[in-house]
């Protein structure tokens, strides 16, 4: 039998042309997935990175449960327009310890994935508690609430445990300090080496100008000033030369 004939065999049997197809995908689906199976990651590490410390984890929990990420993503595209207004592109590494990531596509607002280091903790509660006062156009809602909100801490060991289950690297000696670091870090009178120590580069500070209380809004503004921080780009090299 000519190819050809063999060709006109398997297009007029349904059922040939529907078993040589799924071959084929199957083959095509093979090559593709098998190989992720014996790789131990797939995302590239990159010095700098840590798991968040448990003031920035409880800001990223208030982040998530106001929903800011209805109007901001934290994924700078590798395009020349992104780059320019917002810093190095995201790399992957740089939401991995995220569960669950806040990538995002939509953009009411800026990509705040290097926000943090770019305005003033005092910025950042004036802006959050009225958008308005600092950015006449704004469209941002108010959050002044998070000000008079003491954060609801517990035991906040759980929440790192939780996260350790699905990977993040929380040693015993974090997770066994976590309440006390979640204080240190929003209070400069306390002593911080434990905290410095476990989460290199945490801001410490007393976020939001009341060094009183430790409130939802420090933990919001401690999580702000950390993203996209982490990583040094002065030395960063993706070795395909972009910078
Ligand atoms: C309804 C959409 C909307 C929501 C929800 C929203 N924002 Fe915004 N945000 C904006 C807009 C628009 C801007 C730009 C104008 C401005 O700076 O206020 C902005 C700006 C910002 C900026 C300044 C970014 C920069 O690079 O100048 C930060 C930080 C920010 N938002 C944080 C937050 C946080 C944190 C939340 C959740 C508590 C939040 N936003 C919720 C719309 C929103």
């Amino acid at each position: 039998m000519g190819l050809m004939a063999k060709h006109a065999l398997i297009e007029r049997n349904a059922t040939l042309l529907l078993v040589g197809s799924l071959l084929v995908v199957t083959i095509g689906g093979i090559v593709e997935i098998a190989p992720l199976f014996y790789l131990d990651n797939t995302i590239e590490k990159v010095d700098g990175m840590r798991p968040y410390s448990p003031l920035e984890l409880a800001g990223r929990n208030i982040y998530v449960r106001e929903g800011c990420y209805l109007c901001h993503s934290q994924m700078i595209r590798p395009f020349r327009d992104e780059v320019e207004r917002y810093g190095h592109y995201s790399l992957a590494a740089e939401s991995m310890y995220d569960h669950p990531f806040q990538w995002g596509s939509k953009r009411t607002g800026p990509d705040l994935a290097r926000v943090g280091d770019r305005y003033s903790n005092e910025w950042h509660t004036q802006h959050l508690t009225d958008p308005r006062s600092v950015v006449p156009e704004s469209i941002m809602p108010r959050y002044a609430f998070l000000k008079d909100k003491a954060l609801d801490v517990k035991d906040f060991s759980t929440q790192l445990v939780a996260n350790a289950r699905v990977g993040v690297p929380y040693t015993p000696d974090m997770i066994a300090n976590a309440n006390a670091d979640l204080r240190a870090q929003a209070d400069p009178a306390a002593d911080t080496t434990g905290v410095e120590a476990r989460y290199p580069k945490a801001k410490i500070g007393d976020f939001d100008g009341n060094p009183g209380e430790v409130t939802e809004m420090d933990a919001l503004v401690a999580y702000l000033q950390m993203l996209g921080t982490l990583v040094d780009f002065k030395t960063y090299d993706d070795g395909a030369g972009y910078r």
